[in-house]
């Protein structure tokens, strides 16, 4: 089994990655940020779609969302919190390497580091592929991941994050060239010890840049997170936003 098929570090791992404060925040991007404002009623691909965290707020402001996922469990998550909103999505069990609905979609979105998963680069390269075939002309795919840039800032310094009753420790080790890095998590609460690891692609702005002209985006933009910001020294995130042309 490869990592990201592994449901106990979605699940196991959810309050710090799905927390209530990051959904919270998920919402006020949706409603506030720029690369998420699509034209009304838009058809929008949410790519790994997790527990719905965008879905929800997306299907929220009356757009006809799809999310896509390969975990059952987490698909099932995000159903409950689509009944809980009084929302409506479609959701689908999918591997984002196969998944494509040809110009269906007026965006595609895939965020908060869902992307560069695959040990062969040209399985990332497939993924970006699909979501280019799966918009309609002018159609917008939108990438949110951490860049390396960013990244390489604090990268290798141990990071503990506080859950209820206990705590998450984190370290990270870059590999091959600071091409990929590996995340070592562990959960220690009630005297026991959970642990889950990930290895990802880390991108510079001008590796993912390049990767989406090579899947066939026009227009590739680079930006520093959800506010439309410049990817700079100041940036917390590299947001990439292509489009299909035609
Ligand atoms: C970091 S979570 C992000 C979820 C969501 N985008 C969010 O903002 O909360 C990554 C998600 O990718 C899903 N996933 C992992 N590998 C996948 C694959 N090959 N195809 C589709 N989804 C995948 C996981 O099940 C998980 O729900």
């Amino acid at each position: 089994m490869d990592w990201y098929e592994d449901e106990d570090l979605w699940t196991g791992f959810s309050e710090v990655m799905f927390s209530p404060e990051r959904s919270a925040q998920a919402a006020r991007h949706v409603t506030g940020s720029p690369l998420l404002r699509f034209p009304a009623g838009a058809r929008v691909l949410d790519q790994c779609c997790g527990m719905g965290v965008f879905t929800v707020p997306l299907a929220r402001q009356g757009y006809a969302v799809t999310g896509v996922d390969l975990s059952p469990v987490m698909l099932a998550r995000a159903e409950r919190a689509c009944a809980d909103a009084g929302v409506k999505a479609e959701l689908v069990r999918g591997d984002m390497r196969e998944y494509v609905r040809p110009g269906a979609f007026d965006a595609v979105i895939n965020l908060y580091t869902s992307f560069g998963y695959f040990e062969a680069p040209e399985e990332n390269l497939r993924v970006l592929r699909n979501a280019h075939d799966s918009l309609a002309p002018g159609g917008r795919l939108v990438v949110d991941v951490m860049g390396k840039e960013t990244y390489a800032r604090w990268a290798g310094q141990p990071k503990v994050v506080e859950v209820p009753g206990g705590q998450v420790f984190m370290a990270d080790t870059i590999l091959d060239d600071w091409t990929r890095y590996r995340t070592e998590w562990t959960l220690v609460r009630d005297g026991t010890a959970r642990r889950a690891a990930l290895t990802c692609f880390v991108y510079s702005a001008a590796e993912l840049r390049a990767l989406f002209e090579a899947a066939g985006f026009t227009g590739v933009e680079c930006f520093g997170g959800f506010g439309g910001e410049p990817y700079d020294n100041l940036a917390t995130r590299l947001i990439v936003r292509g489009t299909r042309s035609g």
